[in-house]
């Protein structure tokens, strides 16, 4: 029946993997159906869905087995969503599917204009892709597979780079579009969607479904590991060892003094400049942790980039102008993860990756400690872009930070993390800072423990 997905004896064992990733999955998902899977980090929700759509054994390389299949047209948010971006206008990057799949054009940009709107992109076909902020990236890629107006959705984590109100407006989008749509959303902060679903999947370790039920049956019964469960406060962080996270260097305070930074895209088209952050004033010192919080695009990753030297001001100043040190000067002194770490694994292994910035600037570092605290351990040979979201935004932090830097500067750093990786993420920023780091952040969890919060609101703080 349209709308129906049918896993059938599913056994899928990636290149390079002992173990399968998934083992005899059965799962069937009826028409109209709307379903919530759950799991920790790395239990393999990413990899249901890439086989709900196909991927897997053909853009994926592995040992597949049984059958995946869908009825109807199938419509999936990737788990990131810079992977999707595909033009330079957010109109045409909308415009992408319908234009393959060969619509009318009045009908298309009906679509466009009705989808942007939907996932609250407000600023006109011809605004910039590459001027959008990480959680503005995953709305548009929402919109283009809401253009697509297909007959199952699957959504890998589509609210986790938002805000709170930003987020319920996407799972306003999400959900008012068709109510008789086939759906599977993966989540880690699962509770604003409960009311919304039929029924939540719980995958563990290994690809195993470990219930599977009505939101009822779920919530009165036993709590699964891994899951972050409605009412649940945050984990206890894990106290890191101070061996660990003591700067190698001096930790500086760094000053921003009434910046402001301007965004210009040049094209063949012409210039289109906008302004990302207006007058910020702040200041990062050693051992405080200072957070950027705000909604989708009030500027929180722009003020860290531009604290961290990373971006130039269009006016004002920051002092000292990390800007102007060497490479190698700088990667000494700062750790730096950015929103979407995922682009800038630079070794074959994951052990290589955690002792890469070490080397460069000739530090000695427990690579095998510091991937065991984040939870990487048994992935040291793997490689970094096989694995999964999570693991990959832990690898990217331990990478980062395992040379000690005195400033430490992370974007969105506890994004797709289950509880108990979520405590070590946390442990490594509480306890960095306690040993005396310059920590400075962008986020939008309020779990984080922050000593300083600068809320923003269009790229200034509010
Ligand atoms: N192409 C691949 N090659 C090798 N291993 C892979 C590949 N894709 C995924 N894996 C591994 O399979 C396991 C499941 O990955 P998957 O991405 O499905 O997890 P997930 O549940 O979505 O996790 P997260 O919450 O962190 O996104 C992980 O341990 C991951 O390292
Ligand atoms: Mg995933």
């Amino acid at each position: 029946m349209l709308g129906e997905v049918r896993l059938r004896d599913l056994t899928w064992r990636p290149i390079g993997r002992r173990a399968p990733v998934l083992a005899g999955l059965d799962l069937t998902v009826a028409p109209g159906e709307r379903v919530l899977l759950v799991g920790p980090s790395g239990a393999g929700k990413s990899t249901i869905l890439h086989a709900v759509a196909g991927a897997l054994g053909t853009t994926i390389a592995g040992d597949l087995s049984g059958t995946a299949e869908v009825d109807g047209r199938l419509g999936l948010l990737l788990q990131n969503p810079a992977d999707a971006v595909v033009a330079e206008r957010i109109g045409r990057d909308v415009a992408f599917g319908p234009e393959n799949a060969a619509m009318p054009p009045d009908e298309i940009w009906t679509r466009v204009d009705a989808c942007l709107e939907a996932v609250g992109l407000t600023y006109g076909r011809d605004h910039f892709t590459a001027a959008l902020s990480g959680g503005e990236q995953q709305r548009l890629a929402l919109a283009g597979v809401l253009a697509m107006h297909p007959d199952v959705l699957l959504l890998d984590e589509p609210t986790s780079m938002l805000d709170a109100s930003t987020a319920s407006s996407v799972r306003e989008a999400v959900l008012s579009a068709r109510d008789d749509r086939t759906m599977v959303v993966v989540e880690h902060r699962i509770e604003p969607w409960l009311p919304h679903v039929d029924r939540v999947v719980v995958l563990g370790p290994g690809g195993v479904v470990v219930s599977d039920g009505t939101v009822g049956s779920f919530l009165a019964g036993p709590r699964p590991a891994g899951v972050w469960m409605p009412d649940m406060p945050a984990p206890l962080p894990v106290d890191v060892p101070t061996d660990l996270v003591r700067p190698a260097v001096e930790a500086l305070t760094v000053t921003a003094t009434d910046v402001s930074v301007e965004l210009v895209m040049r094209t063949l088209r012409g210039t289109q400049r906008s302004r990302a952050l207006t007058g910020l004033t702040a200041s990062l010192v050693p051992g405080a942790t200072t957070g950027f919080t705000g909604p989708s695009g009030a500027g929180k990753s722009t003020a860290l980039a531009v604290l961290g030297g990373l971006l130039k001001p269009a006016g004002g100043s920051v002092s000292p102008e990390l800007r102007r040190r060497r490479s190698a000067a700088l990667a000494s002194l700062v750790g730096w993860v950015p929103q979407n770490p995922e682009h800038g694994f630079l070794t074959s292994t994951v052990l290589a990756e955690v002792g890469h910035t070490a080397r460069r600037v000739g530090r000695e570092v427990d690579a095998p400690a510091v991937l065991d605290l984040f939870g990487l351990g048994r992935f040291a040979a793997s490689n970094p872009y096989r694995l999964s979201g999570g693991e990959q935004r832990r690898l990217a932090l331990a990478a980062a930070l395992a040379h000690r830097p005195g400033i430490v500067l992370l974007d969105e750093p506890t994004v797709g993390q289950d509880p108990g990786t979520w405590a070590a993420v946390a442990g490594w920023v509480g306890s960095s800072r306690d040993a005396g780091a310059t920590v400075g952040l962008s986020t939008h969890d309020a779990d984080l423990a922050l000593d300083i919060e600068h809320r923003m609101r269009e790229g200034a703080i509010a």
